[in-house]
């Protein structure tokens, strides 16, 4: 049997809120895990741009990496481009991150629930898809926010993040009507968890933030499962924890070594890329 190898992407540093999960779950596995810095924020990309970015990008990274199983670890991308990737890489399996619309709507007592998401993931026919499945019973508030991602960034990047900055972006998840208010508020782009801290203490109320890694990481090793010719978590006893994966940023810039100690904190060591800049041609 052979280690299953994972490859986890996302446009920047958010997609480590799902790959933690899915390194708890599956510590045997060989990761790669890999930025599109060079292309973040994904939020503001017009959606053929980014389905022609995200393509061309993995078309590298699964050459280079050769992985088992992709995870997609960002909405902005799962809800746009990955129809488009099975297309292209029709023998790899994908395993995406979408808005946790369903579980919000399932849990909430008030019937009012927000989607704090990049202003792509908000405007996304997908997004608007699942509210009507599983939330045509519920107050939707769509939050599209402009700098939550990039906030998220500079607190992984050691960098102070002013309360009020995040204030300002979370305010609009917290609606009243009458005797209810919002109670639930979906995490919808995998850089918010990163500030959950802040956000619960700047709430002004308590809601449940829902965070899909967890879900996300049971779906992973369900896929690899369905694999018999590989060793996944539990299925092998005698399979030690590997060493550190590899951390792949498209930018091909080395990690400052604040960053570098927070992604060896994660069990990830930068490795060195070849740039893949973006076309300047390609208007976002
Ligand atoms: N982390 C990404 C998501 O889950 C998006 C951040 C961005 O690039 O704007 O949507």
């Amino acid at each position: 049997m052979q280690t299953p190898r994972i490859l986890v992407f996302d446009s920047g540093l958010g997609g480590l809120t799902v790959f933690r999960e899915i390194a708890k779950a599956i510590p045997d596995a060989d990761f790669a895990y890999a930025a599109d810095d060079a292309g973040f924020p994904y939020g503001a990309w017009a959606a053929d741009n980014l389905v022609w970015r995200v393509v061309a990008v993995m078309r590298r990274l699964v050459a280079e990496t050769s992985p088992d199983l992709a995870v997609i670890a960002c909405n902005t991308a799962s809800t746009l481009v990955l129809p488009h990737l099975r297309a292209a890489f029709p023998h790899l399996p994908f395993v995406g991150t979408v808005p946790a619309i369903k579980p919000a709507a399932e849990r909430s007592r008030s019937k009012m629930i927000s989607v704090l998401a990049t202003p792509g993931t908000v405007a996304r026919d997908y997004t608007r898809d699942l509210i009507a499945a599983f939330a045509a019973h519920c107050s939707v508030r769509l939050v599209g926010s402009e700098n939550l991602a990039r906030l998220a960034e500079d607190f992984m990047h050691g960098a102070a993040v002013a309360d009020e900055a995040i204030a300002r972006e979370i305010a609009p998840c917290f609606v009243r009507d009458a005797d209810a208010r919002t109670d639930k508020v979906v995490l919808a782009c995998t850089h918010y968890p990163l500030l959950l801290a802040q956000f619960e203490r700047l709430a002004p109320w308590p809601v449940e933030w829902i965070d899909p890694a967890p879900a996300i990481a049971r779906r992973v090793v369900q896929v690899l499962g369905d694999r018999t010719d590989l060793a996944c978590s539990g299925a092998r006893r005698d399979v030690r924890p590997k060493g550190p994966g590899h951390a792949i940023f498209t930018s091909g810039a080395r990690p400052a070594p604040a960053l570098a100690r927070i992604l060896h904190t994660f069990g990830l060591n930068a490795v060195d890329c070849a740039p893949m800049p973006v076309d300047r041609q390609a208007a976002r």
